[in-house]
């Protein structure tokens, strides 16, 4: 049985597809003060939750599901995109390390799935046994639907990884540049040293939030030659103008997983995790 969280169920259906698993009846709603309250009634042994948390609401319901499955035996937590994995160590004097604090609190699974979790270190962080996946084999088919030879370029090291796995399977070049983080939504980055002159390039990262990274990513790449900018990433977070900016910027187009639903999905990564949960 699949246990779709709010944001997950696009995904949680195809997942239950895969699976050839029953999909929980779940709601997801409000009390007159704004509280919110799930109720899934038929949860049963062996039940994996599929629930992204890109804001505090869905963290909440989350744990809300984690209560009603308290007593299943053998229960999965996937967590296509883990909110919060971004503050994984105390950056400034007096902030907490937030993946902790949210890893400690998802308690009560057995197992827990990640999808390109932003730093692998954060599973330390969750009591129970965890795998993180990777996005890849669905982002590479995806890109190349799109882009002919194209190089890959992750806009910094953190993607370098992503950006290699994305490229091996059919042969193509990738590379990654360096990245400055100046304040939350402002980059500086210095593009590889390799010739882009007349290049399709793609653009490769875990997470697009501000878009702020792959606009200077794809302007640089501009600068340098580069014939067409595309973009790829796994988890679509897109706040504030985003894909406004990374338009506005030369990415011609944007590819991305469901770990978040978004107007730019165009690939699951169901098919990743229908493996995981039958090996
Ligand atoms: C950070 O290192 C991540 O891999 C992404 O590059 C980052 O989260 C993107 O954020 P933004 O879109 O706000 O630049």
């Amino acid at each position: 049985m699949i246990v779709p969280g709010s944001r997950s169920q696009p995904l949680a259906a195809r997942l239950a597809d895969a699976l050839d698993e029953p999909l929980a009846a779940v709601t997801y709603d409000r009390f007159a003060d704004g509280e919110r309250i799930v109720c899934a009634p038929d949860v049963a042994d062996g039940a994996t939750v599929v629930a992204s948390t890109p804001t505090d609401g869905t963290l909440v319901e989350l744990l809300q599901l984690l209560d009603v499955c308290r007593d299943v035996d053998d229960l999965t937590l996937v967590l296509p995109y883990m909110g919060y994995a971004r503050q994984d160590a105390r950056f400034e004097d007096g902030e907490p390390v937030s993946a902790r604090a949210v890893a400690e609190a998802l308690d009560g699974p057995d197992t827990v799935i990640t999808v390109d979790v932003h730093e692998p270190g954060v599973l330390d962080f969750f009591a129970a046994e965890t795998t993180d996946l990777s996005a890849a084999p669905v982002l590479t088919d995806a890109v190349a639907q799109r882009a002919d030879d194209p190089v890959i370029v992750a806009p910094d090291g953190g993607a370098a990884g992503l950006a290699e796995a994305v490229a091996a399977p059919h042969g193509w070049a990738s590379d990654h540049m360096t990245k400055e983080r100046v304040d939350d939504g402002t980059v500086r980055v210095e593009p590889p040293a390799r010739d882009l002159a007349g290049r399709t390039t793609v653009l490769v990262d875990d997470i697009v939030a501000t878009g702020g990274t792959m606009s200077e990513a794809a302007a640089a790449l501009e600068d340098a030659g580069a014939a067409a900018v595309h973009a790829a990433c796994t988890h679509p977070v897109f706040a504030r103008n985003a894909v406004t900016r990374m338009t506005r910027a030369g990415v011609e187009t944007i590819v991305a997983t469901d770990t978040l639903s978004s107007a730019v999905t165009r690939t699951s990564v169901a098919p990743v995790l229908a493996d995981a949960l039958t090996d």
